[in-house]
């Protein structure tokens, strides 16, 4: 049973191959996210990267909004078009096999925690992404990077790729450890685990209950989806 995992991302389209325990039996591939972000060309990118990477059973897809029954309800950093497009439902036809679509920041988490305690994954990129574990039993839908921070503006607003090319890297470090220490305040986490390509942009050293991971754990969660 071969898992094809997709992580659609505000800069690039990820794709591996899942053996049955969730370990990547292909090299990852990946595309430049097309500009403008709308569905067609998006879907037309992930049938040909899922072409070159041999057969597969069914799909995981990680999707950089927020995602009911398969279904998007946002997506601030692909495009408006995006909104109530059932992601699921139409890359199952154009793919043959089912597939399940999650958040992903969810799908990070899933890949990377211990299933102990409080965990809150946060993601690096074009976005600010959230995921919050109880137990190992994810809450649904926490949105923090569209929450106020300080200043007026959002976590994303402060942290996003956006911010980071704006203010720069020393600000950005700056803001990321005031936001560490507030979401530390807020959820008293046992862990907080830092993912997303910007991870590479950190500076400071993180109190010992942050750790950075590995980014392709946005990719491995995807196996998660497939646990009934
Ligand atoms: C979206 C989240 C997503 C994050 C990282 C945010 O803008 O609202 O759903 O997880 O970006 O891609």
């Amino acid at each position: 049973m071969q898992t094809l995992a997709v992580d659609i991302g505000g800069s690039g389209i990820k794709v591996i191959a899942l053996n049955e325990l969730g370990e990547a039996t292909t090299e990852r591939s990946r595309v430049e996210t097309p500009n403008p972000a709308k569905p067609a060309p998006i879907l037309t990118e992930i049938v040909s990267l899922a072409a070159k990477q041999g057969e597969f059973d069914r799909v995981s897809v990680g999707f950089p909004g927020v995602v009911m029954g398969g279904i998007i309800k946002t997506a601030v950093n692909l495009d408006p078009n995006w909104v109530e497009f059932d992601l699921a439902k139409v890359l199952s036809e154009r793919l043959g096999k089912p597939v399940r679509v999650a958040n992903d920041a969810d799908i990070q988490g899933l890949g990377t925690i211990q299933g102990k305690g409080v965990e809150l994954v946060l993601t690096l990129g074009t976005g600010f992404g959230s995921a919050l574990f109880v137990e190992g039993k994810l809450v649904p839908n926490l949105e923090m990077g569209h929450h106020p921070f300080r200043k007026g503006e959002t976590y994303e607003e402060q942290l996003g790729r956006a911010a980071l090319d704006d203010a720069g890297k020393k600000k950005w470090n700056e803001r990321l450890g005031k936001a560490i220490a507030t979401l530390e305040n807020l959820f008293n986490c046992d862990y907080i685990y830092l993912g997303g390509g910007n991870t590479k942009k950190i500076t400071f050293d993180l109190p010992s209950n942050v750790k950075i991971v590995p980014n392709v754990n946005g990719l491995l969660g995807g196996i998660a989806l497939w646990r009934d």
